[in-house]
């Protein structure tokens, strides 16, 4: 099928490279002519597994091609995935301002019969408003509308993986052609028919996914409803970490017995600094508004927010009940990604908590592996260190603000040579607190008062 794409953020990039994969002739497209022309030339704006080499290799192989412009990625798709961005404004609303354009965009650029399929995270009755749009400045162009939702359930670092082995595909449509469209595209996937890029030597995956066919409106709930509903999980474990260190228990036990029960099952239950990044924190706050626009008070989420505000706070509090006096300490910083295996620092808990530090007059070197660049833009009053050994250097304390699993694998008995005080502050839970204490550390974690638990890798 001949497919476009509008938008090449982290959406747009896997969806666009996965479709591809899957065999359709896909176009995208990007306003941002810095990024279009990082792209043309080969290069990722963004750092996600496997999405280099499938980008280059179906570009290579010619099933993928990056339009100049906006007209040339509308005017041949049969259907157009809208993976642009709804940044969150002052208010908390998701600004729709960029879907918006598009509309207008396909409305009058297109001659032929499209399927306009919104993929980027909306409030509910934005497919209505689409439809709206495309009616209305499309009106001479002689061209029929069909829109469905299809939400994205990737996660950034595993978003190639999401895409090609997904839980469920919902689909959210009005009519039974779009439906048949859809899961055509989407067949390959369905019925595990391609190439899996993520495991070359055979893909162990056997569960089909399910293939969910709903109103629009029901798909566009689900996507900030299952969003919501981890960023809950996560909050009530944060919550229960706060009571584990007044009462002596220990976090990890708690919810890895919670977990058991399937009807609670072990994903999202861990605690830590909070959850950050480009989707929950903001998804969170679009629910929230939406929720009160038709007069519904969601205090359940207002307090699964508050909660996780109030993770830098504590943590910040329990740095400087350890340190005594935070100014001029020298601090290093382990990780500044919003989570591992991405270099995504959009509101990362960790530059929360640098800016925290610096704030308070510390002097915080911070390593990365994969986020200093994009931590540079937005962090500039901290010092960018090449490696963990000289981020740890002169250090009055080591805080692990992203569970890099590498770290675990670093010189630990070097890394408390090189610091002043031998104090580790792990706010993800990342080490087993009776081995790093064994190599000389004091050890401070989070829900984990006596400590002797096993860690997230041991
Ligand atoms: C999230 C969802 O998991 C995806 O399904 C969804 O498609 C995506 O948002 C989106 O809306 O685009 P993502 O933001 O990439 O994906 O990252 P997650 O792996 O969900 O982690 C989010 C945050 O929660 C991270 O800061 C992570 O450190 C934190 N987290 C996660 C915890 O603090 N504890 C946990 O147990 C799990």
């Amino acid at each position: 099928m001949r497919l476009s794409v509008i938008g090449c953020g982290y959406v747009g990039l896997v969806t666009g490279s996965c479709l591809a994969e899957l065999g359709h002739s896909v176009v995208c497209f990007d306003n941002d002519a810095a990024k279009a022309q990082m792209l043309r030339e080969g290069h990722m704006p963004i750092y996600e597994p496997h999405l280099e080499e499938l980008f280059l290799r179906n570009r290579q192989e010619g099933r993928l091609s990056l339009a100049t412009e906006a007209g040339e990625a509308v005017r041949n798709a049969d259907a157009i995935f809208i993976c642009v961005g709804t940044p969150p404004l002052e208010n908390g609303d998701a600004d729709l301002s960029a879907i918006d354009r598009v509309a207008r965009l396909i409305a009058t650029e297109s001659r032929s019969p499209k399927l306009v399929v919104e993929k980027s995270t909306v409030p509910v009755r934005t497919g209505q408003e689409l439809k709206r749009a495309l009616a209305v400045y499309g009106r001479n162009s002689g061209a029929r509308f069909r829109v469905a939702s299809n939400p994205e359930f990737l996660r950034e670092g595993t978003g190639v993986e999401d895409f090609l082995h997904p839980d469920r595909i919902v689909v959210g449509v009005e009519d039974a052609e779009t439906e048949r469209q859809l899961r055509e595209i989407y067949q390959p996937v369905l019925d595990g028919k391609f190439n899996c890029p993520v495991h070359p030597a055979g893909c162990q995956v056997t569960t089909e996914p399910s293939f969910v066919v709903t109103t629009i409106a029901s798909s566009e709930l689900i996507k900030h409803a299952s969003n919501s509903f981890l960023a809950l999980k996560i909050s009530y474990a944060n919550a229960l970490a706060a009571l584990c260190e007044r009462l002596g228990a220990n976090v990890e036990e708690v919810t890895r017995a919670m977990g058991l029960d399937p009807r609670i099952g072990p994903h999202f239950l861990r605690a830590g600094l909070g959850f950050g990044g480009f989707c929950f924190p903001k998804d969170i706050q679009a629910f929230i508004r939406l929720a009160e626009r038709v007069g519904v008070d969601f205090r359940l989420l207002k307090e699964a927010e508050a909660i996780n505000n109030r993770q830098i706070d504590l943590f910040v509090e329990k740095v400087r009940h350890a340190l005594w006096v935070i100014r001029d300490k020298r601090v290093a910083l382990f990780g500044l990604a919003f989570k591992p295996y991405t270099d995504d620092v959009r509101f990362s808990p960790a530059i929360k908590l640098a800016q925290r530090l610096v704030a308070e007059g510390a002097h915080v070197h911070a390593y990365d592996p994969k986020a200093m660049e994009k931590a540079r833009a937005v962090l500039s009053e901290v010092v960018y260190e090449a490696d963990p050994y000289a981020a740890a250097r002169q250090a009055d304390a080591l805080i692990v603000a992203t569970e890099w699993p590498e770290f675990t694998n670093l010189d630990w008995e070097k890394i408390r040579a090189e610091m002043a005080r031998p104090l580790l502050m792990d706010g993800r839970n990342l080490f087993n607190p009776k081995e790093i204490r064994a190599l000389g550390f004091e050890y401070e974690s989070v829900g984990r008062p006596d400590g002797d638990s096993v860690g997230l890798v041991s």
